[in-house]
């Protein structure tokens, strides 16, 4: 179902004379942003009005992830204290309800809303708040400052369509290899990866079925940084290559195991718990190694140089319900 059109208009402010941003609200909760800071106000449920503030360029990171994820499987962390929990057919916004002090402070706020109702004000805060020259998919080095007075938008970067696969990438009629003519150059970090592509001499009549590509090689030519891509898609397994570069602009909060697999390069994941946010493990991956994230974990990765990582998700519908009932357990493997 499509929103009505002007539904933002309900919810956002006409712009700031001097900085020329819009204000914008959702239930009890309230978006500002100001030269440097986006600032989150809500009111606690003792009635207590709290705000929070975070760098302006961490918050448009994050929040095109969950804007671009559609809120992703569970919870996505703007930081310790803000985010989204996705439960597919509404999101739940919260502030402090799984930061353990906040909690047990009673000062955090969860409301839940209609998934197109918090995308719209999503999406409407994100391209009024990203000015000209600053996207927010782009590695630190590779962009422009997200800081200053309202200066122009940047609508390509922030509508760029997900690329998910059907079957394969390369398939007939499924997402295309990226090329220097769709766009799509070698990054400047992966200059020394081989571009070859796998011969195929299928069977007659098992051209569509026989296919191969160099996943490298497709990697290397990602234009964008933290933004897991389907490859393959096998009923619910889903193979989620990306690059990263810099820090995850979120924290993710499972509510099914994942997999990591450290394709090159390194990156060191802090893992806490999800609910209370307390460290529970710092995973160390370098190149080759594979790691599984609980569903009771959140994590947050760094990578110093861009790197490959492959996300293995198994994207069933129904193992968030298992998981609740006990039916599908919390973690890969029991030793
Ligand atoms: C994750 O939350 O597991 C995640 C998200 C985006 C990435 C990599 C990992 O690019
Ligand atoms: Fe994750």
């Amino acid at each position: 179902m499509n929103a009505p059109a002007d539904l933002t208009q309900a919810f956002a402010s006409q712009a700031d004379r001097t900085l020329g941003y819009r204000q914008f609200t959702l239930g009890s909760f309230g978006f500002r942003r100001d030269e440097y800071f986006a600032h989150i106000s809500w009111t606690t449920r003792d009635g207590r009005p709290l705000s929070h503030t975070m760098d302006v360029g961490n918050f448009l990171c994050a929040l095109m992830r969950d804007v671009a994820w559609g809120f992703f499987y569970g919870g996505v962390n703007f930081d310790d204290v803000l985010g989204t929990v996705n439960h597919y057919k509404s999101v739940d916004l919260q502030a402090g309800a799984f930061n353990g002090t906040m909690k047990e402070a009673g000062v955090d706020l969860l409301e839940n809303f209609p998934t197109d109702e918090i995308r719209e004000v999503f999406e409407a805060m994100l391209d009024d708040w990203t000015n000209e020259g600053f996207d927010p998919f782009a590695a630190p080095q590779e962009t422009g400052s997200p800081y200053g007075r309202k200066n122009g938008h940047n609508k390509a970067a922030i509508t760029r369509a997900r690329e998910l696969a059907t079957r394969c990438v390369g398939l007939k009629g499924d997402l295309a290899l990226r090329t220097d003519e769709r766009g799509a150059p070698v990054n400047r970090q992966f200059a020394d990866v081989p571009q070859d592509a796998p011969e195929l001499h299928p069977e007659p009549g098992f051209e569509g079925e026989v296919h191969a590509f160099n996943l490298f090689a497709f990697l290397s030519r990602s234009q964008v940084t933290w933004n897991p891509s389907f490859t393959s898609v096998v009923k619910h397994s889903y193979m989620c290559p990306t690059t990263e570069e810099h820090i995850l602009p979120i924290m993710h909060s499972n509510d099914r195991v994942e997999w990591f697999f450290q394709m090159s390069d390194s990156i060191d994941w802090d893992c806490a718990d999800k609910n209370t946010g307390k460290p529970l493990a710092r995973v160390i991956m370098k190149a080759g190694d594979m790691a599984a994230m609980p569903a009771y974990c959140r994590h947050q990765g760094y990578s110093p140089k861009r790197s490959m990582l492959l996300v293995w998700e198994n994207g069933s519908p129904k193992l968030v319900y298992e998981i609740q009932n006990g039916d599908a357990p919390q973690v890969p493997v029991s030793f």
